[in-house]
């Protein structure tokens, strides 16, 4: 094998003949969580990703040449909003799960923000059992931490975790938990399950009423704003109340200075925390909104240059382990309204792996190696998934073939969720999902969805 690292050529003991499954011939091999990054070929057979090596003989298997191409552990979305059960003419589960599939995903974890809210057993199990039925990615539940994320009363977290969907994630996101009593009970119990306390940090008090990041820009546009330390002040709550209680906690959506800086000293000292940041935050900031485009509204806002780059920074070095989508697919008729009437969200699961690749590899600030780690080993390995973020020989082929240097323009109408609420239509984007593997059967190929019944 040529490049950079040598992978190793390991094998394991199948006999090819009459066996099912794929020889990706060819490609550049990039798997962070070995250490692989070299050109060769990777074998799928019988569903499980059989060898990584050098001119391996495909035996009576498919060839499909990858060479010039990406072959990295499918990715892992940490941050989706369905909008099933409730909201169905918004997205579906199985709508999500193609554009997942569409986008390089082989597991997305869906937030309980529906209605009825994810909080029971029951809900989170039919949406488990929907993901299974979708069939084109691993579906991930995430469970509410508050009954009718109201943050009065705790949901049925212990039911959750030991139910069929073994819930692990734990959340009021689209809100903020206002009790700091509230979140410290809650992060009590859920040690009991490893649960992970996941906080959309956000206080009401000060953020009531802002539709904007709070800066020049937002009085400028005559429009209140959100402060950051908004966000800030119940991140550093939730930091404490981690390092009181020693539960594990994420924080979603991170998007200021602030945050970043919190969470690096945070690691530094030894909380066990974790973080996310979405493309649009990374992409973005609030200059979007000087033309009132009801798409960029998203909560947390579009915040200042300043903040932007701290993201990047954060994300750059570490300190921000996991790239999530916060994808928020919103009706048409509801998102196309005056500003300030519309509902936070856009979609993102189609443009994620687009937006990190032009504006974090491309430009300088991550690696290929490190943008894959972010997309899918990181988030991965947070919500527990041994299956996917890795390409370990002998595990399932969970796996993203995608052309780093293939321009395209993003074109909402060809999405595949079902709503397209999307500021990034008409960008000129660089890098392009090729091929998707989910448990050894191709779900995208040639970037075209395959094998769906819609
Ligand atoms: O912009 C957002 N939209 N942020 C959230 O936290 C919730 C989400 C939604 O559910 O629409």
């Amino acid at each position: 094998m040529s490049g950079s690292q040598q992978a190793r050529s390991t094998s394991t003991p199948f006999a090819l003949g009459g066996m099912s499954g794929y020889l990706l011939k060819g490609g550049r091999v990039v798997d962070p969580s070995s250490g692989v990054d070299a050109v060769g070929d990777l074998l799928i057979a019988d569903r499980v990703i059989a060898e990584i090596g050098d001119s391996i003989d495909p035996g009576s298997i498919e060839v499909i040449d990858v060479s010039g191409l990406v072959v990295a552990p499918g990715l892992v979305d940490m941050h989706t909003h369905v909008r099933e059960p409730g909201r169905e003419d918004e997205e579906t589960i199985a709508s999500a799960a193609r554009a997942a599939a569409a986008g390089g995903y082989t597991a997305i974890c869906t937030m309980p923000n529906t209605d009825p809210v994810a909080d029971t057993a029951s809900v989170v199990e039919k949406v488990w059992a929907l993901g299974r039925e979708a069939g084109l990615v691993q579906v991930v539940p995430a469970g509410a931490l508050s009954k009718g994320l109201v943050g009065e009363s705790m949901a049925d977290i212990g039911e959750m975790a030991r139910s069929v969907a073994r819930v692990r994630l734990f959340t009021d996101d689209g809100k903020g938990v206002q009790s700091a009593l509230f979140a410290r009970r809650a992060m009590e119990y859920l040690i009991a399950f490893d649960g992970i306390y996941a906080e959309h940090c956000e206080d009401e008090s000060l953020a009531l009423g802002g539709q904007m990041h709070e800066g020049e820009r937002s009085i400028a546009l005559g429009m209140r704003g959100i402060p950051a330390e908004a966000e800030e002040l119940m991140a550093a709550r939730d930091v404490a109340l981690s390092r009181l209680t020693g539960c594990r906690l994420h924080l979603l959506h991170i998007s200021t200075a602030g945050t970043v800086e919190l969470v690096r000293r945070a690691k530094s000292e030894g909380v066990p925390v974790t973080c996310e940041a979405t493309p649009h935050h990374f992409t973005l900031t609030d200059e979007a909104l000087e033309g009132y485009d009801p798409n960029a509204k998203v909560n947390p806002p579009l915040r200042s240059e300043d903040h932007r780059d701290a993201v990047i920074a954060g994300l750059a070095d570490g300190t921000i382990d996991a790239i999530a989508t916060d994808h928020a697919p919103h009706a048409i008729e509801e998102k196309d309204i005056e500003f300030q009437y519309a509902p936070p969200g856009l979609v993102g699961l189609e443009t994620s792996l687009a937006l990190t690749l032009t504006e974090l590899f491309h430009k300088g600030h991550l690696s290929l190696s490190d943008a894959i780690e972010r997309l899918s080993c990181a988030p991965a390995r947070i919500l527990g998934l041994p299956d996917h973020g890795t390409l370990a020989v002998g595990g399932p082929a969970n796996v993203v073939v995608f052309d780093p240097d293939a321009s395209w323009e993003v074109d909402p109408h060809l999405f595949h969720s079902l709503s397209r609420n999307t500021p990034f239509g008409g960008r000129k984007v660089t890098g392009r999902v090729v091929h998707t593997f989910f448990n050894g059967n191709p779900t995208t190929r040639d970037s075209e969805l395959v094998g769906v019944s819609v």
